[in-house]
């Protein structure tokens, strides 16, 4: 039996704080993968494994500023540290398994670690789930701006790359190559002028479903989610899911198990301390189409793997 409080600091098997902010989950060869942002020393992304979602093993700081980097037929900005040799920033890494090269591909937002000007989207790939990633570096997708941003992968295989644009006025989703390596088509531009952060998608009997942040920096504020029957079909208007602050939360992804147990992922920033920052895990609750997020504080993992809230 594993109990994990929410808002604390969960710790990896070693008794050591996960670092995986931002991050995403991904479910591979019998093992959860949990990537997401380490801002400490020199590691920019990390991947840690569970079979149970409650007991983490860390497996590597697989995005570095040591990082290989390799051109691709993208042209990109290759540098993982500024000319100073200062970090910067890979903010959100989520990463998809690509069916058909076999290679692990993770998307993040890039930004210069001075300021938020480059507004870009980073690239990197691996041949396994947990080794080095090589950083493919960062461009604009179509020469747009790219920030808070998540990968949805369909049941087909289709995956998709959501980002916000224009200063973060408006959300775009790009449809992505077959190799997961580049954008195909902007197929979507969402909600303008409605400042949408921190996009989670996923998929429940049929519908789409894209929860996601306001725009106020490490500050809380009301999630607001919408459906649509395809991803580049007819969202719906925005509409509130969680309290005013979505418990103090900001969404990381989605996680969905079945078709009844989808789990939202989040982080609960510390602004004054990044690196103090916690996690929130709650249930999304249906009633037909419309989401419902309650609070529980603490969640327990028995030995069959059930979750139970509490
Ligand atoms: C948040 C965003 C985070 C990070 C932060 C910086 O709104 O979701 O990923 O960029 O701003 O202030």
């Amino acid at each position: 039996m594993n109990l994990l409080k929410n808002g604390s600091l969960w710790k990896d098997s070693d008794g050591n704080p996960i670092h995986a902010h931002g991050g995403f989950i991904i479910y591979y060869d019998n093992f959860y993968y949990w990537y997401g942002e380490d801002r400490r020393d020199d590691y920019y992304v990390n991947c840690y494994r569970s079979k149970d979602l409650a007991n983490w093993e860390f497996r590597n700081h697989v995005l570095t500023t040591d990082s290989k980097t390799k051109h691709t037929r993208v042209r990109t900005q290759l540098s993982l540290v500024n000319g100073d040799h200062t970090k910067v920033n890979i903010e959100r890494p989520k990463v998809l398994f690509n069916p058909l090269t076999k290679k692990f591909i993770l998307w993040a937002h890039f930004e210069n670690g001075k300021d938020y000007s480059e507004a870009a989207a980073a690239i990197a790939s691996c041949d396994t789930p947990d080794g080095n990633f090589v950083y493919h570096g960062h461009m604009n997708p179509f020469g747009y701006m790219s920030r808070d941003c998540t990968l949805f992968q369909d049941d087909d295989g289709t995956a998709y790359f959501i980002s916000a644009a224009r200063d973060n006025a408006d959300l775009h989703i790009y449809r992505l190559s077959s190799d997961y390596m580049n954008v195909d088509k902007l197929v979507r531009k969402l909600w303008q002028g409605e400042y949408r952060e921190a996009p989670a998608v996923f998929k429940r009997k049929e519908r789409y479903y894209m929860v996601s942040s306001y725009c106020t920096g490490w500050a809380p504020n009301q999630g607001k989610y919408a459906t649509s029957d395809s991803m580049d079909g007819n969202w719906t208007l925005l509409e509130n899911f969680g309290d005013e602050t979505t418990y103090d939360t900001q969404p990381a992804f989605v996680l969905k198990l079945n078709e009844e147990e989808i789990l939202y992922y989040s982080d609960r920033w510390d602004a004054e301390n990044y690196i103090n920052s916690s996690y929130v895990l709650l249930p999304l609750q249906f009633e037909e189409e419309k989401l419902i997020l309650k609070y529980y504080d603490q969640y327990e993992i028995d030995d069959d793997k059930n979750i139970q809230f509490k």
